[in-house]
């Protein structure tokens, strides 16, 4: 079809000459590929933020089930003689259980867990009830188990009879015969004159992601799942450095028995002074191992970062001396032996135990989250050092510092190549406006040096009070067709946060938001899980007038071909409020080769200050077919649209 054709194909599509941009030609070179786009480009980064570990993606439905919160009984509502005592304790790490004695004075005695912002149940499914117990003195007592409605009935009742004075694990599965997202769970003697001592109550949905036990919440899961994502940044973010020292994650806590793996606080309880959550603790029930495991299970390739020896350099700011910098060092090599190593190492011998003998087939570290200064470089150089000397072969993450650009992040990467890692991480939450016009950020970027890792990044749209708006949305679509251009030096890319759920969240916007009952995918979710699920394997030079397209008109553009499939992926984001023609050329067919059929992937609308709302996800992607003219495309980018166009070659595949 020529240009003329095109035009009038646009005309006879109804389309009003007048709210149509000027038309465009973009060339597309279909035989010279000029980089090859890593498996890894498109992630998530995860971390225990807005609820996003307990109370969110690891499924347990039970807060502060070992009573180790400072306050015992956080998340506990007593009924009756009740006392926290950790006199022969079940679990060594995590002393405290509690004594329920049924003394007779009030019907019953026992506790209620208001779980995470209240416990979802639904209707019909099946639930997972387990305590550790003991009687004290001897002999056997009953326990009841019930489901607690909002309305303050108990619909669902079990039991189970605890047998002797050693700690054992009971176990029961309950259904449940109603629905409610603020119900509760209570555990009680019934009768008279019994004593029993619990500790590590917990409930959860038998339905966990692929039905593990200690498993995942399966709809997060498959969200996550979803976005095919190619690699899985955990635990974080700040987390990872903690506010304190003694409070940065210790991935050797997170692993082992469920039961015994201490507490620790979570430094967003109380980052934030207008928005503190007292509750907010880790039980580190999904740890390093479910990390690895979830990791493998979609696919990803996990990036585990560590502690440096620097907590948080905003807050804190405590620094480990490099002379006793060792313990944190070693952290890092048996991190890389419990993923990687044999079942005779020390720590492989612990993955084994947990249940996955073969290794986890680890290819990178990040050594810091949002460090900066010479006492970041000088800790990370010593990291560097022994990891390189006992694992060669794994790659190392540096960074950047807290922005994508100033004071720290210019001392920090000249640094970075100086000390020789093989990433860099960048992290930039910025205004709708800088993604828009930094899609050529990386166009000049040293090739020769580290290469980067977007960390993390998310446009936040101040004005609206940072909304998941489709104006957020779309001007990150237009930002990463310019790390897709740059795919030569951009390896890895991941939005952040990853989760919220909406009655406890502390930092928006977010890609996924959640209650007890269901989840809500943003319009940013769905544009990274169209670069996730189209990214292609190489990408192909793609220019509008002899450049790439970086703005010009409200034009943002990258092509990529599929080697698996024999396809030209056309990437293309009109941030204009006017229509826009764009006329295709692809360059370098072979005799034999046309295009032979396509569809587009897009999501479009009028209003940039739409949201999606649970229950009605307005913007996600929707498909349609091309038509195809004889060597060229006519497309029509609609205003405020994102669109993702794959063309099957024949002759290609
Ligand atoms: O993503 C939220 C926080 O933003 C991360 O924990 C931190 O690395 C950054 O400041």
């Amino acid at each position: 079809m020529n240009y003329r054709a095109c035009l009038s194909s646009l005309l006879a599509a109804g389309l009003a000459i007048s709210s149509v941009a000027q038309t465009h030609t973009m060339t597309v070179d279909v035989a010279s590929p000029t980089a090859e786009i890593q498996p890894t480009m498109y992630g998530v980064f995860f971390e225990d933020i807005n609820f996003g570990a307990d109370g969110g993606l690891y499924a347990e439905l039970v807060k502060n089930r070992s009573f180790e919160f400072p306050q015992p009984f956080t998340g506990w509502t007593v009924l009756g003689n009740v006392t926290v005592m950790d006199e022969s304790p079940a679990f060594d790490r995590n002393p405290h259980y509690v004594r329920v004695v049924n003394d007779g004075r009030l019907l019953r005695a026992g506790l209620d867990n208001d779980g995470f912002r209240g416990i979802g149940l639904k209707n019909g499914k099946e639930y997972r009830f387990s305590v550790y117990a003991r009687v004290p003195n001897g002999g056997s007592a009953k326990v009841a188990i019930e489901f607690i409605n909002s309305g303050g009935e108990n619909p669902v009742k079990g039991e189970i009879t605890v047998t002797g004075n050693n700690w054992e694990k009971y176990t029961v599965v309950l259904k449940s015969n109603f629905t409610d997202a603020h119900a509760r769970l209570r555990v009680l003697l019934p009768d008279k004159g019994t004593t029993v001592d619990m500790d590590h109550i917990s409930l959860f949905p038998v339905d966990t992601w692929k039905g593990r036990e200690n498993g995942l919440r399966a709809d997060l899961a498959q969200a996550i799942n979803d976005l095919n994502p190619g690699v899985f940044r955990f635990p974080g973010g700040c987390i990872i450095e903690g506010n304190s020292l003694a409070t940065r994650y210790q991935w050797k806590n997170s692993v082992g028995p469920v039961e015994n793996r201490p507490l620790n606080e979570n430094r967003w309880n109380y980052t934030f002074k207008h928005k503190a959550f007292p509750d907010y603790f880790q039980s580190l029930g999904m740890g390093f191992y479910e990390f690895f495991l979830f990791s493998e299970d979609i696919g990803a390739e996990p990036l585990p970062v560590i502690s440096c020896g620097l907590s948080c350099q905003y807050e804190s700011n405590e620094v480990v001396p490099l002379d006793q910098l060792q313990p944190y060092i070693q952290d890092a090599l048996d991190l890389i032996e419990f993923a990687n190593g044999d079942t005779t190492s020390t720590w492989g011998k612990v993955r084994a135990q947990m249940g996955h003998p073969a290794p986890f087939n680890l290819k990178m570290i990040g050594v810091g989250n949002e460090q900066w200064d010479k006492v970041y470089v000088e800790r990370l150089e010593l990291f560097t050092k022994a990891i390189r000397e006992k694992y060669p072969e794994i790659k190392i993450v540096g960074s950047s510092g807290p922005e994508a650009a100033g004071e720290k992040f210019d001392y920090l990467w000249p640094e970075m190549k100086r000390v020789g890692v093989d990433l860099v991480d960048e992290h930039y939450y910025k205004e709708p406006e800088w993604f828009l016009a930094n899609a050529a950020r990386y166009d000049g970027y040293d090739r020769k040096g580290p290469k980067v890792f977007a960390g993390e990044y998310a446009a936040h749209d101040h004005p609206t009070g940072k909304n998941n708006n489709w104006r957020a949305a779309l001007s990150e679509a237009a930002f990463m067709t310019g790390l897709e251009r740059n795919a030569d030096v951009v390896h890895m890319a991941t939005y952040a946060p990853l989760l919220a759920h909406f009655d406890a969240w502390q930092w928006n916007p977010d890609l996924i938001w959640f209650d007890n009952m269901q989840l809500l995918r943003t319009p940013n979710y769905y544009v990274q899980q169209m670069y996730g699920m189209n990214a292609g394997d190489q990408v192909l030079p793609l220019e509008m007038d002899g450049k790439p397209v970086t703005g010009q008109d409200n034009l943002y553009a990258t092509a990529s071909l599929d080697n698996n499939t024999g396809e030209v992926i056309l990437k293309l984001v009109n941030t204009g409020d006017k229509a826009a023609d764009v006329k295709i050329d692809l360059d370098g067919l072979g005799k034999k080769q046309k295009v032979a059929s396509g569809y587009c992937i897009y999501m479009q609308n009028d209003d940039l200050l739409t949201v999606n709302t649970l229950g009605n996800e307005c913007i996600m992607p929707r498909t349609r077919p091309v038509n195809i003219g004889d060597d060229n495309l006519c497309l029509t980018l609609q205003p405020y649209s994102f669109g993702i166009y794959r063309l099957q070659i024949s002759g290609r595949k």
